[in-house]
């Protein structure tokens, strides 16, 4: 998508459809959106009176320009309470317009960026929330359809009439970054898990480190079984696609011992193993390598902005199936970091395989850390689709990640990891069980995970349920949301 900028009024630039905002409650047009009413002998006022323009957020009214304007269209659209927008309800409103515009086969949009987000933000965070609105909001899944017509947005012109282009122009190349990195995250999670097998994850990550010049290690099986990965080579074992580890690293700040390290789980295919899912919960189960998708793409966006910080990323993919080789209830295995783990659920395989991945990025220097996974269908029961599950060892460490959240527009809620939980992953045989029934359910896979951070800072993000929306809203298309992408890579920037 091509960006541009320009000081000149909405009112007199050529696009086939220019977006102008309203707020609730409010009985008249205000700011550009009035320029525009008045150049159009005030018929959005005449539907806001008639009720038909109400304001709600992301509300999407379309009209045509009554050969009074140079653009094509007038898309009006609601930013909910005007004086409490935030930059998470403006990205939504900006989605929702744009992608009503890219269905209509729309090609250019005009978009005034209203001053009062710019007085209430600043002029790089409301350009950067515009740009991200419009590029996650206009994203389409892969098709495999012999027949699909694709709609393409091209152009968008933003309009700022005290323009400082400077950091405008930071906005749009922020915006792109973050957009570019979330979308490339949902292409990643939504691939079907015939297509993105860990191999094909392994291709992906080696394309990301060539081109922002990473570090590169991939552990594959032998060097695995020689390291004591037993943790992710059980999990893998009961498939064909075997197993990797991928190691990847940014050295933005060689002066600093600090090294943040992500760690994302990248479980291409859940079957549940020998205790098999039931088929209605096995069907979305190619999206259980969201959290390695999250990682991946955040590395490359942080490859592409190089921040004054060191990352370390690392990812653990492998299929979770059944053959005659796969891990059963009850075994029990050593860990890479030496801990033996009972295996009490087959299914809860992602924790098992973090176990190892968290302990390998301590080898490798990780000073803190941050797990990204699609770990519990109990998040989902506790927070829907609409936040991720926080759980943590270190309350500063947490604030820092809901800082990151804060800034990037991304919900996530802290759940309590008292010392009492920890019943339910005590074994009677090993040194912690991978499942201990019902009660708790997310907050068991945070303590099992925490037995591996030990003592250093760690923050896990449950993301089962955020990583998917349920249906086409905001941001969001329906299907994989990309999440927790912003969050790191805010936190990177934030970490130098
Ligand atoms: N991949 C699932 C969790 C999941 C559920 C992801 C729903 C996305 C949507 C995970 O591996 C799993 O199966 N967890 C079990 C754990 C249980 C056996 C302790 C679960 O949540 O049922
Ligand atoms: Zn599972
Ligand atoms: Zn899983």
């Amino acid at each position: 998508m091509e960006w541009k900028l320009t000081r000149e009024p909405l009112a007199s630039v050529a696009t086939d459809a220019i977006i102008v905002f309203h707020s609730k409650e409010k009985e008249s047009t205000q700011g550009m959106a009035r320029e525009i009413d008045e150049a159009l002998g005030f018929r959005i006022s005449s539907l806001i009176t008639a009720g038909e323009i109400t304001g709600k957020l992301g509300e999407v009214t379309q009209l045509h320009n009554w050969g009074k304007i140079p653009s094509g269209r007038v898309i009006v659209v609601g930013l909910g309470e005007g004086d409490q927008t935030d930059l998470h309800q403006f990205r939504h409103a900006i989605a929702a317009a744009s992608r009503a515009a890219k269905q209509k086969g729309l090609k250019s949009l005009g978009i005034g960026c209203p001053s009062s987000i710019i007085d209430r933000y600043n002029a790089v965070d409301a350009v950067q929330a515009i740009v991200e609105g419009v590029e996650l909001g206009t994203y389409e899944h892969q098709k495999y359809q012999s027949e699909t017509k694709k709609q393409e947005l091209k152009s968008v012109l933003i309009s700022i009439p005290q323009l400082n282009e400077q950091a405008a122009q930071a906005g749009i190349e922020r915006g792109q970054i973050f957009a570019r990195a979330t979308n490339f995250a949902r292409y990643l999670s939504h691939e079907p898990a015939n297509i993105l097998t860990p191999r094909r994850f392994v291709e992906h990550a080696k394309q990301v480190a060539e081109k922002r010049g990473l570090d590169m290690e991939v552990l594959d099986e032998s060097r695995l079984a020689d390291l004591g990965m037993q943790a992710l080579l059980s999990v893998a074992r009961g498939s064909e696609a075997g197993a990797r580890m991928i190691v990847l690293s940014y050295q933005g700040a060689p002066e600093s011992t600090e090294v943040l390290g992500l760690v994302g789980k990248g479980v291409t295919f859940d079957s549940g193993g020998l205790q098999l899912k039931p088929s209605p919960f096995m069907l979305d189960m190619k999206e259980d390598m969201a959290g390695a998708a999250a990682v991946l793409a955040a590395m490359d966006a942080i490859g592409e902005l190089r921040p004054h910080s060191n990352v370390l990323a690392v990812i653990p993919v492998c299929e979770n199936m059944v053959n005659g080789q796969a891990y059963r209830p009850g075994d029990v295995i050593r860990s890479f970091s030496g801990k033996t783990i009972e295996v009490a659920h087959t299914d809860a395989e992602g924790r098992v395989i973090l176990a190892d991945a968290i302990s390998y990025a301590k080898r490798k220097g990780a000073t803190r850390l941050v797990d990204v996974a699609t770990l519990t269908g109990a998040v989902v029961v506790a927070l829907g689709h609409e936040a991720t599950g926080m759980m943590s060892n270190d309350e500063e460490w947490a604030d820092e990640v809901k800082a990151a959240a804060r800034i990037a527009g991304e919900r996530m809620w802290e759940l309590p990891m008292y010392k009492e939980y920890g019943i339910y992953v005590e074994s009677e045989i090993a040194d912690v069980k991978n499942e201990g029934g019902s009660p708790a359910g997310c907050i068991q896979g945070g303590l099992f995970l925490q037995a591996f951070a030990e003592e250093t800072p760690w923050v896990h993000l449950d993301i089962a349920g955020s990583a998917t929306a349920p249906r086409e809203s905001g941001i969001f298309a329906k299907g994989a949301t990309g999440v927790a992408v912003r969050t790191l890579i805010q936190l990177a920037v934030r970490f130098g």
